[in-house]
């Protein structure tokens, strides 16, 4: 049986926040959302999460992917896993980490469990770090096993030297883990228990701890305060540009480039500078992206072109050229080989292939068909100060420019409003309909005009001067 257990019932006081340490995102997901996807990668029959104020918090971030266990006081690591103890099966290796380490990955999980498959003891994932201050000390016997951690308040000035450190990740075998709690006591500098003292008491067993390595020490930083947060922000982004451009992706400028931890790129797909792409955002091959642009929550075909524009929360299908300064709001389903051109802005609505809507637009809350030529200035008016109203604009009709479409109202097929017009009222299939004044010309009026303007703004100034 292999149980984990993630700590996460301090607070994190140094982040000064209102919001609970671990729920802090990095690279746009939760620090213990991290942590738990990369232990469910690793595959635990049990996952357990301590947790003690704020818990509201975790459990919106994890819900029911993993098991919570209160810790009402916090006295400590030693004592937030004496709390978990009791739901341990008996037998067993139970692997333990915290819940402020969002870069672990799993293959160092994996590692951490090869090194004590068949119970061949304890495991402590270390690192060689230039800067170990703040971490506990590993200090190693004439073996190389690990026979004591110190934390860096209990450490003499020679132990502080020492740059091998505690990442805070462990593999115990259960029966010998709940035997070195019993033992744990408030005696050091910081007054609590300390799970890291649980290593000395199993060591004095004769039980062999191993340390394991960490390949890039990086993957132990903590998170205690603001200045780490955005210290693993920068590695973690780091990393996933890399990924991407292993997996096929061309990023022009990578320092200019942002993408959140579960994005998801299609190969040969180019990102310009300026590329925002968030949340759980899909995007097919052969794209071009930017420069200048966010997507967030949207899924996105292939060879789709998204130049300066924001697009939350919709679709958009293959071939689909998007901007310059488009605004594509949540709930929109854009066809393939549309376009949705300059300062059009699209919402709730579902624009089919091929049509077009290519400047100065709002389309909000309508159903548009395919083929449609949606021209310059076409305003669906959804909206009558109370409740939102639905447009409908059936396949390959012709809406003119600066029409206003006033909902709820509908567009047959084919059919065809002239510019200008301003539709209260239901358009047949293949209907054309024209609701404007009709145009007054006067011949040779425009001199006349003038002249009795000018007089006119003549006798206006004279009187408001006092000059008569
Ligand atoms: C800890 C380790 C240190 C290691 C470092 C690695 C101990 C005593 N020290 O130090 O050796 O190098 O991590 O990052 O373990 N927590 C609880 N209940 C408590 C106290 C803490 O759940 O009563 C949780 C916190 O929410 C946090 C985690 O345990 O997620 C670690 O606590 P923290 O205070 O950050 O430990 P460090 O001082 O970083
Ligand atoms: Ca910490």
């Amino acid at each position: 049986m292999l149980v984990g257990i993630v700590l996460a019932a301090g607070l994190g006081k140094r982040m000064n926040s209102k919001r609970h340490k671990v729920v802090h995102e990095v690279c746009g997901k939760p620090m213990i959302e991290h942590i738990v996807d990369e232990m469910l990668a690793v595959g635990f029959d049990r996952l357990f999460v301590v947790v003690g104020k704020l818990e509201e918090q975790v459990r919106a971030v994890l819900g029911d992917r993993v098991e919570y266990i209160r810790q009402t006081e916090q006295l400590g690591t030693g004592h937030a896993v004496m709390t978990a103890a009791p739901y341990l099966p008996e037998q067993g290796t139970v692997v333990v980490l915290y819940g402020d380490c969002p870069l672990v990955r799993r293959e160092e999980i994996a590692r951490l469990l090869e090194a004590v498959k068949d119970d061949a003891g304890t495991a402590v994932q270390t690192a060689v770090v230039d800067n170990p201050y703040a971490y506990g000390r590993i200090l190693r016997d004439a073996r190389g096993d690990v026979s004591r951690i110190v934390e860096e308040k209990d450490a003499s000035s020679e132990q502080r030297q020492i740059h091998e450190v505690n990442s805070g990740i462990y593999a115990f075998s259960i029966p010998s883990l709940r035997a070195s709690l019993e033992k744990l006591s408030r005696d050091n500098a910081q007054g609590e228990y300390l799970l890291t003292d649980c290593i000395e008491h199993i060591r004095r067993t004769g039980e062999r701890i191993f340390p394991v390595v960490v390949a890039d020490p990086d993957d132990i930083a903590n998170v205690n305060d603001r200045i780490q947060l955005s210290y693993v922000e920068e590695k973690l982004r780091k990393r996933i540009l890399l990924r991407h451009m292993q997996n096929g992706v061309t990023i022009l400028d990578p320092a200019a480039t942002y993408i959140q931890a579960d994005v998801v790129i299609g190969r040969d797909t180019v990102l310009m500078p300026g590329s925002f792409l968030e949340g759980n955002t899909i995007l097919g091959e052969d794209c071009v992206i930017g420069p200048n642009t966010r997507i967030k929550d949207a899924v996105i075909g292939d060879g789709v072109t998204i130049e300066s524009s924001v697009i939350l929360t919709s679709s958009i299908a293959d071939r689909a050229a998007i901007g310059p300064f488009a605004y594509v709001r949540p709930g929109s389903v854009i066809g393939s080989n549309t376009k949705i051109g300059d300062f059009v802005e699209i919402k709730n609505a579902v624009i089919g292939e091929g049509t077009k809507v290519s400047h100065l637009a709002y389309v909000g809350d309508s159903d548009v068909g395919k083929g449609v030529n949606m021209g310059c200035g076409v305003v669906t008016v959804n909206y009558d100060g109370f409740r939102k109203h639905r447009t409908i604009i059936g396949d390959n009709s012709f809406v003119g420019s600066n029409v206003n479409l006033i909902a709820p109202v509908t567009v047959g097929a084919g059919g065809y409003i002239a510019t200008g017009s301003t539709i209260t009222d239901d358009v047949p299939e293949q209907a054309f309909a024209i609701a404007r004044e009709r145009q007054t010309t006067k011949p040779d009026y425009a001199n006349h005009l003038r002249l009795r303007l000018k007089n006119l703004h003549e006798s206006s100034t004279g009187r408001s001067s006092g000059k008569e």
